[in-house]
């Protein structure tokens, strides 16, 4: 497969089960499979750009982070931009939670100590666990993963692609934190029915760890490896996946590598964040580029052979993601070969 693909000249398209690591078929077209024309309906490829959003939380210290996107099986994706740190606690219910730092520095307080994260940090706050973050400084932009199965670090090399001693930071006991007064505590469930309880503390404050590990960890976007396999590259390999493997993650940064095959994924939406460059990731040129193409799509996918490097993660879910209204709102159409907006928006 080259990146010369064209309409009129016989090209490989793949079907293929968990992602590529089940059965396939491979056939030839003399057509380029991600072209449509139009669309109308819910399962469409989408993009947007993180800065172009105004999330609740943004404006309003009091609310949650908005929803982008959510599902039947309780994956969802949520976009946050505090200015002020909340003033309450939140308990995810339901669900684990990533959080990727895009821009800013954020603290994390938790019930099970505290942690500081820079730009290109995964954050890792397990269901249950109750938390309360804002920015170190005036803004912060973050893209929040909410998983109902339980998420751990499962690289497929796991001496090579992650350097777990030296990279993976767990929360350390804060005893700094004063036991204050009522707080609110909020218990998140992902039919956004907000249950609050009014608590005579602050449920943060800790005094000490008696046993047990943190599993509240963070770990930067640049300290895992890409893996490739030579001369062709192959498919990447997940660093971090769910307990019933509904979520898949990935490093999708620039490798060497082949462009990936015209290809349909049967058993997976994929939603990839460009982080930033400095090279372009196809028709991705925006710092903090979300892109989503639903399960079933035949799509391309931009060359992950990008000689000035660019940074960027995918997740691959199961589940059957659908954008909020208000998402929709500021996100457009967009076109399967190099992810960039549809040709019927250039009007
Ligand atoms: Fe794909």
């Amino acid at each position: 497969m080259t990146d010369e693909t064209k309409v009129g000249k016989p090209a490989a398209q793949l079907w293929t089960r968990e992602g590529f690591g089940g059965p396939l078929s491979v056939v030839t077209r003399p057509t380029y499979g991600p072209d449509y024309l139009s669309v109308e309906g819910k399962h469409a490829p989408r993009r947007s750009v993180l800065n172009r959003m105004t999330p609740r939380d943004n404006d309003d210290v009091d609310a949650l982070p908005s929803v982008v996107a959510s599902s039947k099986l309780g994956v969802r994706v949520l976009v946050s931009g505090r200015r002020k740190p909340m003033p309450f606690v939140v308990r995810n219910a339901e669900a684990d939670e990533i959080h990727f730092v895009q821009t800013g520095t954020v603290r994390f307080d938790t019930d099970v100590g505290s942690l500081t994260a820079e730009e290109g940090d995964f954050v890792c706050i397990p269901r249950a666990v109750a938390y309360r973050f804002g920015p170190v400084g005036e803004s912060m932009r973050s893209v929040i993963i909410e998983s109902p199965s339980a998420i751990s670090l499962t690289p497929p090399a796991p001496f090579g692609m992650i350097n777990f001693a030296r990279d993976v930071k767990y929360a350390e006991i804060n005893a700094d934190i004063p036991a204050g007064g009522p707080t609110r505590l909020i218990l998140k469930t992902a039919d956004d029915e907000q249950t609050v309880y009014l608590m005579p503390h602050d449920p943060l404050a800790v005094s000490g760890r008696m046993a047990g590990n943190a599993p509240v960890w963070k770990l930067n976007l640049t300290k895992i490896q890409v893996l490739t396999y030579l001369p062709d590259g192959g498919p990447p390999s997940p660093f971090l996946s769910s307990t019933n493997g509904e979520l898949l993650m990935f490093n999708l940064s620039a490798r060497i590598t082949n462009r990936p095959p015209v290809h349909i994924n049967a058993d997976f939406d994929e939603m990839v964040c460009y982080v930033r460059g400095p090279g372009a990731w196809g028709g991705c040129t925006e710092a903090g580029t979300l892109t989503w193409v639903p399960k079933g799509v035949v799509h391309h996918g931009p060359s992950e052979n990008v000689p000035e490097g660019y940074l960027a993660w995918l997740i691959e879910t199961r589940a059957t993601l659908r954008w909020t209204p208000e998402a929709i709102a500021t996100s457009e159409l967009m076109e399967t070969g190099q992810y960039g907006p549809h040709p019927s928006l250039r009007k």
